[in-house]
């Protein structure tokens, strides 16, 4: 328990959120996400999927006037409790974004106005005459110039190029942006790269009707989406609070993260759903946020999830590899390919060891995902250079071996050189 803000730390707290964020100290809180009503003028139901229950909210105000008022008394209070470094996202549609903006405007400062947040999902529906709505607003404010923030980097796209990630820049004499080139007119390397810094346009699905993680509550918010704003501005240990957290998805997502939380709602059944959640969360796994959507067209998903659990930069449209790690060796990058199905590993490590040449990698790393090939004699060894090759079997290929006896299973063995050590090997 947190001792500023005693007892409604990890809790859900019935009642109207003006009230109950008057018992919260000042200067207490990190992370204030609320998702309140929209101003969509309409009372928004829904059933379980097992039809046994029903969830709802109001969302009817009669005038901008009075949805004005309610938001701005909420607003400013939640000013008062939060951090120095606090930071804030208000998530809202085109029903009242306009509204929102203006309060958030006057409250925190336009100086405070960090990004607008494009979320925006597939959906499909009959609409009306218009566009199809397929997005929604998320404000994020900060409470000063020093608020926290965790950057976040995503996946290159599929349309760059690979020199682009691995080159150093610099400028010319026109002050043109160009690769920097040795006396030698080799490019050199650049620094480490660790992708593109996330954007304000979140591609995150909407939660779909059979979507497990849906628990049947009107408007409910993917913890996905949750997951990224809290890792962008909080760390472990840090509270969050959503004083309108309707079936508890900001709170059971702090709660996976291991954030402090505080939610907020003034109909009973949301905060029995939220507790329910918060004994028991399920999340929806979204293989498209995973591995973004210009993944699907061509990575090799097989061989990239081999890489689980080191940083690396999956690589599209190569033949000779399927991904560069963050980690860089003596300043150069490092080119991972796995083995394919319909290739052995003799040419596979031909692939790696061009590509290696032309980027000028001081390492390469093949994986090998087949038994056993190696000694087909389909490349022609006096022509390969297989210098900083390191060939590291595949989990699939290492219990064949414990299977067989085959000495090399554990320690050093497990990465050896291509060339004399595997016929040491053998
Ligand atoms: C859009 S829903 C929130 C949905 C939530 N983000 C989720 O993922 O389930 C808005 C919630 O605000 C609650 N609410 C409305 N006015 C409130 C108030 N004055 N104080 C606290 N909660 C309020 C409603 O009961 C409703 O559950």
């Amino acid at each position: 328990m947190h001792t500023t803000i005693g007892k409604s730390v990890n809790s859900i707290q019935l009642g109207d959120c003006l009230d109950v964020m008057k018992s919260i100290s000042k200067k207490s809180i990190d992370l204030i996400y609320l998702d309140p009503p929209f101003f969509t003028e309409k009372a928004h139901r829904l059933k379980t999927r097992d039809r046994t229950k029903e969830f709802s909210f109001d969302d009817i105000w009669g005038s901008d006037l009075a949805y004005s008022e309610f938001l701005y008394e909420r607003i400013a209070l939640m000013k008062e409790i939060l951090k120095e470094t606090g930071s804030i996202f208000v998530h809202c549609d085109k029903s009242g974004e306009h509204i929102v903006k203006a309060i958030l405007d006057n409250v925190f400062g336009v100086d405070n106005f960090q990004s607008e947040i494009i979320w925006i999902y597939k959906r499909w529906s009959n609409s009306k005459k218009g566009l199809l709505p397929n997005h929604q607003n998320i404000y994020f404010y900060s409470m000063t110039k020093n608020f926290k923030f965790n950057p976040i980097y995503t996946a290159y796209s599929e349309t760059t190029n690979i020199d682009q990630i691995l080159q150093k820049r610099t400028r010319d004499e026109h002050n043109k942006s160009v690769y920097d080139i040795n006396d030698r007119g080799v490019f050199k390397h650049g620094d480490r790269k660790k992708g593109v810094p996330l954007s304000d346009v979140w591609d995150i699905p909407f939660l779909n009707p059979k979507a497990k993680e849906r628990v049947g509550y009107p408007t409910q918010k993917p913890l996905l989406l949750l997951e990224r704003i809290i890792e962008l501005v909080t760390d472990k240990g840090d509270i969050v609070l959503d004083p309108f957290c309707g079936s508890g998805t900001t709170c059971v997502a702090a709660k996976l993260l291991e954030r402090n939380f505080i939610g907020i709602d003034k109909s009973p059944a949301a905060v029995d759903l939220s507790n329910s959640r918060l004994s028991q969360p399920i999340k929806t796994e979204s293989n498209l946020l995973k591995n973004g959507r210009e993944s699907y067209i061509n990575a090799d998903q097989e061989a990239l999830s081999l890489l689980k659990g080191i940083e690396f930069n999956p690589v599209q449209r190569n033949r000779g590899i399927d991904a560069i790690l963050v980690e860089q060796y003596e300043n150069s990058p490092v080119l991972v390919r796995v083995q394919k199905s319909n290739e052995t590993l003799a040419e596979a490590a031909s692939h790696l060891l061009k590509a290696k040449v032309t980027k000028q990698a001081k390492k390469v790393i093949l994986i090998q995902t087949k038994e056993n090939d190696m000694f087909e004699a389909d490349v022609n060894e006096a022509d390969v250079n297989y210098e900083g090759l390191i060939v590291i079997p595949s989990p699939a290929v290492q219990i064949n071996r414990a299977l067989r006896n085959y000495p090399n299973v554990t320690g050093d063995r497990m990465r050896f050189l291509l060339g004399k050590d595997i016929q040491h090997f053998r």
